[in-house]
C-alpha cells in the first residue's frame, strides 16, 4: 500500500471508533484530533483546560463527530468523569491518547538548583494525570467490554537520553515509559494494548512560547536545525498525528508495550548549545 493510499481519508482506519485527546485544544492533540476526523472516528472527544480554544477546535472538525470538554487532569475526579460521560454518550470508548503535558518554560531545573515545589506541577500533568487517564480509561474498555482497546501516551525524546537541565521535565517523560511498559503487561489479558508516541522537537504553542518566538511558524528554523534529516523541513505536529494514527489502529494490532521516537533524527546537542 503506497503512503499515500494509507494516509488517504478514502482509507478510514478509525470508522465507529470512539476517542478521547487529552490536551486536544493545541498543537499535537488537536492536529491527531482533526486526523482521527479524517480517518472516520465515529466521536472524538477533545479534553483540555483551554476551553474557547478546544471548543472552537471542536467546532471546527464539525459534523457532530468532535465535542469539548472541560478536564483537568491533575484532578483524577475529572478525568473519571470525562470518561464516563464519554461512555455515556457515545456508547463505548476505543482509544484513549493522554497526550496533556507541560514544560518548564525556564529549561532550568539543574541538579544544583533543583526547585522541589516548581517542579511539583509538571509532575501533576505528564505523569500524575497520565497515570488517571491510562487507568479510567482502561477500566472503561474493560468494564464495556470492549475488544482491541488502545491507549497511547505521549513521552518525549527527552525520555531517550539525559540533559544538565529540565532535570524535571526528563523525570516526568521517563516516568511515562515506566507507565506504558506496566500498563502493557496488566492489560495485555483485556485486549487493551498500551503504546506511547515520543516526539522530538516539533514546534507547536508550547515549545515555542518557551523558545521566545512569537509564533509556531517563526521557531519551525529552530527546529529545522536541531533535525538530523536534512531537506525535510521541520518536524510537523502531522507527523506525530501519523504515529498516534498507526497506534490506534488496527496497523498496529499487535503491537503494545512499545515506545515509538518521532524525532526527524534529533541531535541533542542543538538542545545544548547554550551550556
Ligand atoms: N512540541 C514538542 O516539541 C514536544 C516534544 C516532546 C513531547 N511533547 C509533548 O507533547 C504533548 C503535547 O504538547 P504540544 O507541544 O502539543 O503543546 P501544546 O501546548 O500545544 O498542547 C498541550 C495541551 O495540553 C493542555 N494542557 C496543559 N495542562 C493540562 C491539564 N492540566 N489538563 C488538561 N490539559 C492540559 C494545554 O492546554 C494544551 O492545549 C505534551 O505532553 C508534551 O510534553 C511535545
Amino acid at each position: 500500500m503506497t503512503e499515500k493510499l494509507a494516509n488517504s481519508p478514502n482509507h478510514k482506519k478509525l470508522e465507529s471508533k470512539v476517542a478521547i485527546i487529552t490536551g486536544g485544544a493545541s498543537g499535537i492533540g488537536e492536529a491527531t484530533a482533526r486526523l482521527f476526523a479524517e480517518h472516520g472516528a465515529r466521536a472524538i472527544v477533545i479534553a483540555d483546560i483551554q476551553d474557547i480554544l478546544g471548543q472552537n477546535v471542536a467546532k471546527s472538525i464539525g459534523n457532530g463527530q468532535c465535542t469539548y470538554m472541560h478536564c483537568d487532569v491533575t484532578c483524577e475526579d475529572q478525568v473519571e468523569a470525562l470518561v464516563e460521560s464519554t461512555v455515556k454518550n457515545f456508547g463505548q470508548l476505543n482509544i484513549m491518547f493522554s497526550n496533556a503535558g507541560i514544560i518548564n518554560e525556564t529549561f532550568s531545573q539543574t541538579v544544583l538548583d533543583f526547585d522541589l515545589n516548581s517542579s511539583d506541577r509538571i509532575f501533576a500533568i505528564n505523569t500524575r494525570g497520565m497515570v488517571a487517564c491510562v487507568k479510567h480509561a482502561a477500566r472503561a474498555m474493560v468494564g464495556g467490554g470492549v475488544i482491541g482497546g488502545s491507549i497511547i501516551c505521549t513521552g518525549s525524546v527527552l525520555a531517550s537520553f539525559a540533559l544538565p537541565q529540565s532535570i524535571d521535565y526528563v523525570m516526568s517523560k521517563k516516568a511515562v515509559l515506566g507507565l506504558v511498559e506496566c500498563a502493557s503487561k496488566g492489560l495485555g489479558k483485556y485486549g487493551i494494548r498500551v503504546n506511547c508516541v515520543s516526539p522530538g522537537g516539533v514546534p507547536t504553542p508550547l515549545t515555542c512560547r518557551a523558545s521566545k518566538f512569537d509564533s509556531v511558524e517563526e521557531g519551525e528554523s529552530f527546529f529545522m536545525e536541531i533535525n538530523r534529516l536534512k531537506g525535510c523541513g521541520a518536524l510537523r505536529v502531522e507527523n506525530i498525528a501519523n504515529a498516534v494514527l498507526f497506534f490506534a489502529c488496527n496497523d498496529s494490532e499487535l503491537v503494545t508495550g512499545q515506545n515509538l521516537v518521532v524525532d526527524a533524527g534529533l541531535d541533542p546537542h542543538g538542545l545544548t548549545k547554550a551550556d
